[in-house]
């Protein structure tokens, strides 16, 4: 069996436990997670990336070695986690082991760890593919993410993420929780974390039917289309121009088209019900007089979901970008959400002619929320699958020149939205923590798909 079969079928896990002397000097350590409910073999997958496979010189994303994520080596029966001796002077050198112990604190899970000399991640294989980023959304200020250290450790760790998107904090209800008055003391402070460790930030979102406070959804007067028109000019000009270009983009409007009929604007916003599809024009024309006014550079997108291959949604999408520019109003990029589901993500052929009919619009294309879902609990099948899904998708933003990077919608299972959200299911992201939050962090086997995409390597099959 190989490792990569066994990472699949959940025998094998990549832990990312990075020294606590925090940030900077990281290095990953890669793991063995031995499920004690699967058997009672145990193997240790070594050094995923054993030596820096990648010159800083290398500029494609054909000849990376795949030797990072298929390496093996000793069978370890042991329950210890080992950590590697960490530091400049062994960076170069194999993987160094010295053995500490610690326990887990779910007593199914054993952790064998060791450490390898480099960090290679995925934000460093998808720079060195030539893109901008790989990057997260996360909750920060949030629900116990700040105060998770090993969440944190690895959202501060660089060699996976580059980008940053605030999964709510930016959002309508949370900035301008009354009408005039504006909150940016959360924001700034996802933006500072952010760019504490020299993230991209996709600010995200100024115009959503979600997430709305009480004032906009239910006015003590009705609005009227000029009334509700000024609010949206309000809120959309004065946080372009408050962030500036702290905001590497601004996702504009989020999801203004409906899945059926596909391609129609979806009539449940408020937005649409009371100014029709105009409300997005103006959005995008206010976005764009802060953007001009001010001379900034911040880019302006357009994001939604099920416009990840070609259809009437997308197509609709299409025509707003064409729309917009016809009137001179900016439009830089389309977010592609890519909330998937095991199984059913579209193909990378699919997604690549996707995205290649936004980039021939002229504006660019980013993966901005993915994650691959499956029913709990996953089976090995499903875990397979996922790992399918995740390296399709991001090849598919590999292949394509005008596609700038991938974010992934959080990295860990504990803090993702999914759970919550689509009942039965979960294991989406591409980390978990066996222990529970505030413990160490696991990498799935989805992690190795997308590093394989990022690098050119042909999937390892299962
Ligand atoms: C989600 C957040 O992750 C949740 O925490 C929140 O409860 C609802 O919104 N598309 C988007 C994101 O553009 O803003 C959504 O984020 C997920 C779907």
């Amino acid at each position: 069996m190989s490792v990569r079969s066994l990472l699949t079928t959940g025998l094998l896990a990549t832990a990312a436990l990075a020294s606590p002397a925090g940030y900077g000097n990281t290095v990953t350590l890669t793991a063995t997670k031995e499920v004690t409910k699967y058997s009672t073999l145990t193997v240790t997958k070594a050094a995923s990336c054993s030596a820096d496979p990648v010159s800083t010189s290398h500029s494609t994303s054909t000849s990376h070695s795949t030797s990072h994520s298929t390496s093996t080596s000793a069978t370890h029966s042991s329950s210890a986690i080992s950590t590697g001796s960490v530091g400049s002077s062994s960076a170069s050198s194999s993987p160094t082991t010295t053995t500490t112990s610690a326990s887990n604190t779910n007593p199914s899970t054993t952790i064998l760890a060791t450490a390898t000399a480099t960090g290679f991640g995925l934000n460093d294989a998808a720079k060195a593919a030539g893109k901008l980023w790989f990057g997260t959304a996360a909750d920060i200020p949030g629900t116990g993410e700040p105060e998770d250290f090993y969440y944190m450790q690895e959202f501060n760790n660089t060699h996976d993420f580059g980008e940053a998107t605030p999964a709510n904090i930016m959002k309508f209800m949370f900035v301008e929780p009354e009408q005039g008055v504006f909150n940016f003391t959360g924001p700034q402070e996802f933006l500072d974390v952010a760019h504490a460790t020299d993230k991209y930030v996709r600010c995200h979102n100024l115009i959503w039917k979600s997430e709305l406070p009480t004032w906009v959804t239910a006015p003590a007067v009705p609005w009227t289309n000029a009334t509700l028109s000024a609010v949206i000019y309000e809120h959309v000009y004065n946080i372009v121009e408050h962030f500036g270009d702290q905001c590497y983009s601004w996702d504009v409007v989020n999801e203004a088209f409906a899945d059926s009929p596909a391609g129609s604007y979806d009539n449940s916003s408020i937005f649409y019900d009371v100014i029709g599809p105009a409300y997005v024009v103006e959005a995008f024309q206010a976005a764009t007089d802060a953007v001009r006014n001010n001379s900034l550079s911040v880019k302006l997108f357009y994001n939604d979901y099920n416009i990840e291959y070609l259809g009437n949604k997308s197509s609709a999408a299409q025509a707003l970008v064409s729309d917009l520019k016809a009137r001179d109003i900016q439009i830089d990029g389309v977010g592609l959400e890519s909330h998937f589901i095991v199984g059913e993500t579209p193909s990378q052929a699919s997604q690549e002619a996707n995205m290649r009919a936004f980039t021939a619009l002229g504006v660019n294309v980013a993966v901005t929320e993915l994650d691959v879902r499956l029913p709990l609990p996953p089976t090995a099948a499903d875990e397979t699958q996922q790992v399918a899904d995740y390296y399709s998708t991001v090849a598919a933003c590999v292949a394509v020149d005008g596609c700038i990077g991938v974010t992934v919608w959080d990295f860990d299972d504990t803090y993702s939205w999914i759970p919550s959200t689509f009942a039965g299911q979960g294991y989406g992201d591409l980390f978990l923590q066996p222990g529970g939050a505030n413990t160490p962090l696991v990498k799935k086997a989805a992690y190795d798909g997308c590093l394989e995409a990022l690098t050119g390597a042909a999937e390892s099959s299962p």
